[in-house]
């Protein structure tokens, strides 16, 4: 052993005081404070009885929070783009078709994974501050015919919702797969999966589920189950759902070992499921609701004007304004930060360099902070005028 000779010396792997932070940006939110708790519990092995116990609890969970009795429901190990690519490869094969309803960055993005499994896509795009009619995206299925349409519920790069209610109807009468992504929607506005014919949909914790990153519910209908289950494609290992199907029980007592699945992300989730069970869907999306008319009102004291002129196409979760002429976004970013403690963000994709993009979700959702963050907005942009203009 003396005789291995290390060319690479330890590190200084020093602690750095850490300021204290609102988590008021696109996500991550805040997290409940019972998950630090349950992020601290015993490891689990994914062998044992206490493993299954708590993937039950968590397929439950997810099958309230997603709204469907389906079987086939279960989280990734992985944030939301594991379960974006997790949906896409599993159910659109190469040389497919997928149609994605382009109007923020996730469908860019949705596009990029698409391509890269050898899948084609047609991209129907609408500019980015509004939503698509059902009407207009019906046409299009009509034209291109594509084995699955691609939606953002929620869109955190330009704070629009779209609503979903009534596609899955028009795509299945085309014979098409619908596939949603609720990474920041989920739980803040109405989401009815079996209602509205969604056939995957999949989601993340770090958002208004108030959780950490790395774990990704995902739900399939009977309809994308039996695609999966006769398709000729085989998806990457990792992302197989047919695999991992197995090792979350999904049929029973299958107990088959897939991968590592991280135990304190399992804790943390399975908390986070439980705090929304214990106030309800209805109340939490009332409370999102409420919250983001209070924030609305107060964001109409300040000079900064909303990304998305219709009221009714605002995103409760993230909410986007430009500021007037002459302020660096990235400098009123960093004061609300240094000087307020409050983390938001600038655009992202294509809306760099034209909004900024707050989020007031998940345990973040009250009218203290909202206050908190139109206080230190309205303190900012007195403070930052003179050197801006
Ligand atoms: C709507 C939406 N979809 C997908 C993603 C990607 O999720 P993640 O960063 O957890 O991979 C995000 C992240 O902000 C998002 O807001």
């Amino acid at each position: 052993m003396a005789s291995h000779k290390l060319t690479v010396q330890p590190p200084k792997i020093m602690d750095r005081p850490y300021k204290p932070t609102i988590f008021c940006g696109p996500g991550p939110a805040d997290m409940w404070p019972s998950v630090n708790e349950a992020l601290n519990r015993q490891l689990i092995c994914n062998m044992c009885d206490e493993f299954f116990n708590v993937i039950d609890d968590i397929r439950a969970g997810i099958q309230y929070l997603f709204q469907t009795k389906s079987k086939l429901v279960l989280a990734m190990s992985g944030s939301g783009h594991a379960g974006m690519e997790a949906v896409i490869c599993n159910l659109v094969a190469p040389g497919e078709t997928l149609l994605i309803a382009k109007r923020g960055m996730w469908d860019i993005r949705a596009d990029i994974v698409a391509r890269r499994y050898g899948i084609k896509t047609v991209l129907k795009e609408i500019p980015l501050t509004q939503t698509f009619s059902l009407d207009d995206l019906e046409s299009t299925i009509k034209k291109v015919r594509p084995t699955a349409l691609f939606i953002t519920h929620g869109d955190s790069s330009n704070g629009t919702i779209q609503n979903i209610e009534g596609l899955g109807k028009i795509c299945h009468k085309y014979g098409v797969l619908l596939l949603v992504d609720t990474v920041v929607s989920i739980a803040a506005e109405p989401f009815l999966m079996d209602e509205w014919e969604v056939d995957a949909v999949y989601s993340a914790a770090q958002k208004a589920v108030s959780g950490p990153a790395g774990i990704a519910p995902v739900a399939f209908s009977a309809l994308a189950e039996s695609k999966i289950n006769n398709r000729k494609h085989e998806p990457p290992f990792y992302f197989d759902i047919k695999e991992l199907a197995l090792q979350w029980n999904c049929y029973g007592n299958t107990r088959k070992y897939h991968h590592t699945v991280s135990a304190p992300m399992l804790w943390a989730l399975r908390c986070c499921l439980k705090e929304i069970a214990n106030e309800t869907l209805q109340k939490s999306w009332e409370r999102h609701a409420t919250v983001n008319k209070y924030f609305n009102k107060r964001l109409q004291e300040l000079p900064v004007q909303f990304l998305v002129p219709k009221p009714e196409d605002r995103l409760s979760t993230v909410t986007t304004v430009a500021l007037p002429k002459g302020y660096d976004y990235m400098e009123f970013i960093k004061y609300m930060r240094e000087k307020h403690g409050i983390l938001i963000f600038g655009g992202i994709g294509p809306t760099v360099g034209k909004t900024l993009r707050i989020g007031i979700m998940g345990v973040n959702s009250s009218f203290q902070t909202v206050d908190k963050v139109v206080d230190a907005l309205a303190n900012t942009l007195k403070v930052l005028k003179k050197s801006s203009l």
